[in-house]
């Protein structure tokens, strides 16, 4: 049986930089759900907030103090049951993010926990005692000191991996992952539709406490191997539990972020026999630098890891990493934009539920921002290394040329890329030849065609700086396979290729849908993408 999520284009939003509806600068609840008309239009199917719950934003909502309640900065629990409702009627599906692995230090259960060791929260946290010095070499890779944070009211310290403000739970202990399962029960009945779960392999770790090894890279690990403080193996069982609490609710999905750039420990995610999560990120793409065989390798690798019945997803951007548009820029705007419409139609095309990021979709860029504009503590902790903060990736949406750029009628939280006035909705809506519309012809092909849903996937070695794939899948009617070839130049330059078979483009760059790809020698131009529909 395939599941909605199996043929869903998910697009996720960073919910203060999405859509401001009250003019303070920060984009809200209210302001999301004023734009499910353009997200129906763009033609996704799921949405995806990052966390808009109570938090004192110490990491922008990944310090939670309320996992019931909305932060009144993004609005109130109305708020949040109006937008799930009108996504419902819109046919869009809502996950939320659940931050299980840490809460806020202002969350009432660590308040609690913290002060006394007698306390009957207190083991609901991790904590060592005080004996002038961090038990190992853990540290808090947004602030660069230690993870263990001293608690002078009961003599210990507690764990924290992120910053102090992030204290961690102790998910051996059976009330935590209650606690846990009654949060997502909650929003189940509320109606979402799943979550996305934050740092998911890093729920346990050590119970010896062991040093992480050191490792050479700065990035993204500092340099350590994340061996004994993250990516315990116990996940799985706790996975398993959260599985049968989702099923439980009907049709739900958990999505997993997993840890580091591996994706042999994302793809165990998905349990040896189906019963864990349905589907776990692999950043990998988000690592990968521009070139057609670095693409194919890793997705090659990521279809062979998965386990049996398991589906594989993709994604270029986060909220975490430097923009694709921006990571992949050529020497020319140009080039940026012609390299962003090949990234988009592999994400659309391959095997596999594409992640959008907000923005991605009209070719948003990172830019070097002052230091007195940085919000991010992992950005403040590290300037001037610009590689390492994350506000760049969370400037506010492009809207339209106005002042504020139609995201607030305020001063933005943070400042606008300097490009708005040219690279928006607006003027993207209104040309049929914009990044934007390119996405929107993707995702209505995506959505006409089984074969780039759910077909089978080959790939072909054409010419090393072309990515060459077929999808097929027989017709609703039974009958011979309908395949789709997909072509994309990765080169700035021509590429000449021979095809096997004839083909009729479906959509393409420079190739109007109806135009013949002859058996025989093609040449494809400079990052040029087509879609074609193999004929005879
Ligand atoms: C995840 C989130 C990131 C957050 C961190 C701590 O990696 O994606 O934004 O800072 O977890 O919660
Ligand atoms: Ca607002």
């Amino acid at each position: 049986m395939r599941h909605w999520w199996e043929d869903a284009v998910f697009y996720q939003e960073y919910p203060r930089s999405f859509a401001d509806s009250n003019g303070d600068g920060i984009g809200d609840l209210a302001g999301i759900t004023g734009k499910l008309g353009y997200l129906e239009g763009l033609g996704v199917d799921a949405l995806w907030i990052s966390p808009f719950f109570k938090s004192p934003m110490k990491d922008f909502g990944y310090d939670v103090s309320d996992y019931r309640d909305v932060d009144p900065m993004f609005g109130d629990l109305e708020d949040i049951k109006v937008l799930l409702a009108e996504a419902k009627a819109r046919g869009l599906r809502v996950v939320l993010d659940l931050v299980a692995n840490h809460s806020s230090d202002e969350h009432p259960w660590f308040v609690e926990a913290r002060s006394s060791r007698d306390a009957p929260r207190h083991d609901w946290y991790i904590w060592v005692p005080e004996t002038g010095r961090p038990p190992n070499n853990w540290k808090a890779v947004f602030e660069l000191g230690t993870a263990w944070h001293s608690n002078p009211a009961t003599g210990e310290r507690y764990l924290g991996t992120f910053t102090r403000h992030q204290p961690e739970f102790d998910w051996r202990n059976p009330e935590v992952r209650k606690a846990f399962y009654d949060v997502m029960r909650y929003w189940y009945g509320l109606g979402v539709d799943g979550f996305r779960l934050d740092v998911a392999t890093a729920y346990f770790k050590d119970a010896k406490l062991r040093s992480n090894p050191l490792s050479l890279k700065v990035s993204p690990d500092f340099f350590q191997k994340h061996l004994y403080d993250r990516n315990g193996p116990e996940f799985h069982e706790v996975f398993r539990e959260m599985r049968e609490v989702a099923d439980a609710a009907g049709e739900r999905v958990l999505i997993g972020e997993t840890h580091g750039q591996d994706p042999v420990l994302a793809a165990s995610c998905h349990g040896e026999s189906g019963d864990e999560l349905n589907m776990a990120f692999n950043f990998e793409f988000l690592y990968r630098r521009w070139g057609a065989a670095r693409f194919r390798e890793s997705a090659r690798r990521w279809y062979g890891l998965l386990p049996e019945g398991a589906w594989p997803n993709f994604t270029l951007s986060n909220h975490d990493q430097p923009r694709h548009a921006w990571r992949y820029r050529g020497r020319s705007g140009g080039e940026t934009d012609a390299r962003a419409r090949v990234a988009a139609a592999m994400l659309l095309t391959l095997r596999g539920t594409p992640f959008l990021y907000y923005g991605e979709e009209i070719g948003m860029l990172c830019e070097r921002l002052p230091r007195s504009a940085l919000r991010d503590p992992l950005g403040l902790a590290t300037w001037p290394l610009r590689a390492l903060g994350r506000d760049p990736e969370r400037t506010p949406m492009q809207w339209n040329d106005r002042e504020g750029a139609g995201f607030t009628t305020a001063r933005p939280w943070l400042p606008l890329n300097s490009d708005y006035r040219s690279r928006n909705v607006a003027a993207q809506e209104a040309d049929p030849s914009s990044l934007l519309s390119w996405y929107k012809s993707l995702i209505a092909l995506r959505r006409a065609r089984p074969e780039l849903r759910e077909g089978g996937i080959e790939f072909l070695d054409l010419h090393p700086d072309v990515l060459a794939y077929e999808r097929a899948a027989p017709p609703a009617d039974g009958g011979p396979d309908r395949r789709v070839l997909v072509l994309l130049n990765f080169a700035s330059k021509s590429r000449t290729i021979a095809l096997e078979k004839g083909a009729r483009a479906l959509l393409g760059t420079a190739r109007p849908a109806g135009t013949v790809l002859g058996a025989g020698e093609i040449r494809l131009g400079p990052c040029e993408a087509a879609i074609a529909e193999i004929v005879g």
